[in-house]
């Protein structure tokens, strides 16, 4: 199992470091791990000059799969676009062709109480959003800033050909049939022509996976549903955009951004593995960080690339024991958190649990 580790900025390189201590305990136990690091983001750009060197590109393509930290920060946010941190996620996603991003929301009960919402609307909760990555306006040309002030104007396009659509929504579908059986494929039809394909391609392909109820739904009551009655859905599938803002929505059902990971996969099973959120500037620095998202991801990286359900059930079921003794980083605390853990002492449960 060769893995790329990518630390990032900010808070990533304080999150990663407690992956890999559980990762050393499986190594320890004689698993056959081999990691090698490598600088990316804002932390490359200042080594290098570049946010993701041609060096950290072919170690993340030679790879099995690719451990991701966070990465960005207030200093890197004037640059020019392209030297910019954000710019290396992109790349990555784009260049290795990671088109399938899986981003579960699930519930824990013993975090029932740590969500912003009513613990009986989300108790329970379980469910996949599936967002497209490579495609959509992130990557549509023609784009960019013209004209002098005060004419300027800004410009971007939604794209998205029959290819990219097409195998994100088996994806979706592949995804129900492994799970609830219920597929809701989120667009904004009634708007725009790129959704409209979206929808169209979506009913052709439905007759395939007899056995998955296809729903549609629009993106703005999307939104509103899954604050409101979470428990509807099993799988959601949408566009690169759509799927960012309501993967950040559902993770805070969850109890907090801190919990939600993520797989990225090409269509071979190689994969990226991070947090859904980003460097967390704020709190960069102050080791409070919650590191469960990115061990999580490392459990969904077992699971995924490796096939190795057993090792992803026992990252989980670590996660859960840390989390039952009461364990807390405040971003998840409850009103009987005496006080907030650390970044570490998270992971040091992690690690004896496992
Ligand atoms: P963010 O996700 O970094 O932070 C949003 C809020 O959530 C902050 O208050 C932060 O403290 C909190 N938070 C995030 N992760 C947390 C954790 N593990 N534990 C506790 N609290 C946590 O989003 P932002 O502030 O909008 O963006 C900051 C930077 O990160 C920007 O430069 C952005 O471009 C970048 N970003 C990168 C990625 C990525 O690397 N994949 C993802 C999202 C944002
Ligand atoms: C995410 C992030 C990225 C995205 C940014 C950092 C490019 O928000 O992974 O969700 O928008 O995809
Ligand atoms: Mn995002």
């Amino acid at each position: 199992m060769k893995i790329a580790l990518l630390a990032g900025d900010g808070i990533g390189p304080e999150i990663l470091r407690e992956a890999v201590r559980v990762l050393d305990v499986l190594r320890g136990e004689g698993l056959k791990i081999e990691t090698e690091e490598a600088l990316v983001g804002g932390a490359a750009y200042d080594a290098h000059g570049d946010p993701l060197p041609e060096a950290t590109l072919k170690l993340a393509k030679q790879a099995d799969a690719v451990l991701f930290g966070a990465v960005g920060g207030p200093k890197y946010d004037t640059l020019v676009r392209n030297k910019r941190p954000e710019r290396a996620i992109l790349d990555l996603r784009k260049e290795c062709d990671f088109f399938a991003n899986l981003r579960p929301a699930t519930v824990f009960p013993e975090l029932a109480d740590a969500s912003s919402l009513k613990p009986e609307i989300v108790s329970g909760l379980d469910i996949m959003i599936v967002r497209e990555l490579t495609g959509d306006i992130y990557f549509g040309q023609p784009r960019g800033i013209t004209g002098d002030a005060p004419n300027r104007e800004g410009f971007n396009t939604m794209r998205y050909t029959e290819a990219q659509i097409t195998r994100i929504l088996h994806a979706g579908f592949k995804t129900a049939q492994a799970r609830g059986k219920r597929l809701c494929s989120v667009d904004k039809m009634n708007v725009l022509e790129t959704t409209q394909l979206w929808r169209d391609i979506a009913m052709e392909i439905a007759p395939q996976y007899p056995d998955v109820e296809l729903t549609h739904m629009l993106v703005d009551n999307c939104a509103m549903q899954l604050v409101r009655n979470p428990r509807q859905f099993d799988v959601v599938v949408t566009g690169n955009m759509f799927g960012d803002i309501l993967s950040d929505e559902a993770s805070m059902l969850t109890g907090s951004i801190g919990m939600l990971p993520s797989a990225s996969l090409d269509a071979n099973g190689k994969g990226l593995y991070e947090p859904i959120h980003g460097s967390a500037p704020d709190i960069a620095g102050k080791g409070i960080a919650n590191p469960l998202a990115q061990i999580l991801s490392m459990g969904m990286m077992f699971k995924y690339t490796f096939g190795r359900t057993d090792i992803s059930d026992r990252i989980e079921k670590a996660v859960r024991s840390a989390l039952a003794a009461g364990l807390r980083t405040a971003d998840i605390a409850s009103k009987t958190t005496k006080k907030p853990s650390t970044t570490s002492e998270i992971g040091t449960a992690v690690v004896k649990a496992i």
